[in-house]
């Protein structure tokens, strides 16, 4: 075993828990959305539970596994670097791998905003909303993944 192989490892086991928490929370945003229609006192009831998973969720796992994803990472960028030089940083694989990470970060900036709004009472957002957004996180992992595995050039 190398610090590389041991690093990857690290990182892709820090990925799976991100991409995890970043699937699941929007479902409990749409689950607390889909509430308003309904009678109180279940609404509250309802809401108050779901609220306390959604912070449970971004606390202990979401921002936890961002974090060591992009410790791993940098620690595999170092690596990469005593390796091959700073160039590969620049390959058309590594700039679209860096935009999914940009993005994914920011998917989950907006998430974890829009979780401070629920617990508010401000959030405008309905169930279809969150229901129809619940992919992007998939589709961003699906072109970083294979931006890494293939190292694709024109
Ligand atoms: C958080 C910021 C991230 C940074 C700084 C980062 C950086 C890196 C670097 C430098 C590599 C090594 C590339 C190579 O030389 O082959 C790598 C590998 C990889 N990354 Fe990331 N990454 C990040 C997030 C992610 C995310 C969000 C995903 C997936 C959704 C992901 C999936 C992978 C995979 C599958 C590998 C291949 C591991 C292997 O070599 O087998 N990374 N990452």
């Amino acid at each position: 075993m190398n610090g590389y192989d041991l690093a990857r490892g690290l990182h892709i086991l820090a990925v799976i828990a991100w991409m995890a928490g970043m699937l699941f929370l929007p479902r409990l945003y749409a689950y607390d959305a889909e509430q308003n229609g309904k009678p109180e006192p279940l609404k509250s009831e309802m809401q108050t539970l779901l609220r306390l998973w959604q912070a449970r969720l971004l606390r202990i796992i979401v921002n936890p596994a961002m974090t060591l994803a992009f410790v791993f990472g940098g620690w595999l960028i170092y690596l990469d670097v005593e390796m091959r030089g700073w160039a590969f940083l620049a390959e058309p694989w590594m700039v679209t791998k860096l935009a999914g990470v940009f993005l994914l970060a920011g998917w989950h900036g907006f998430l974890s905003a829009e979780r401070k709004r629920i617990a508010a009472g401000t959030s405008t957002r309905a169930g279809r909303f969150w229901r129809m957004t619940n992919e992007i996180p998939f589709v961003l992992a699906i072109i970083m993944v294979l931006s890494v595995t293939t190292e694709w050039t024109f």
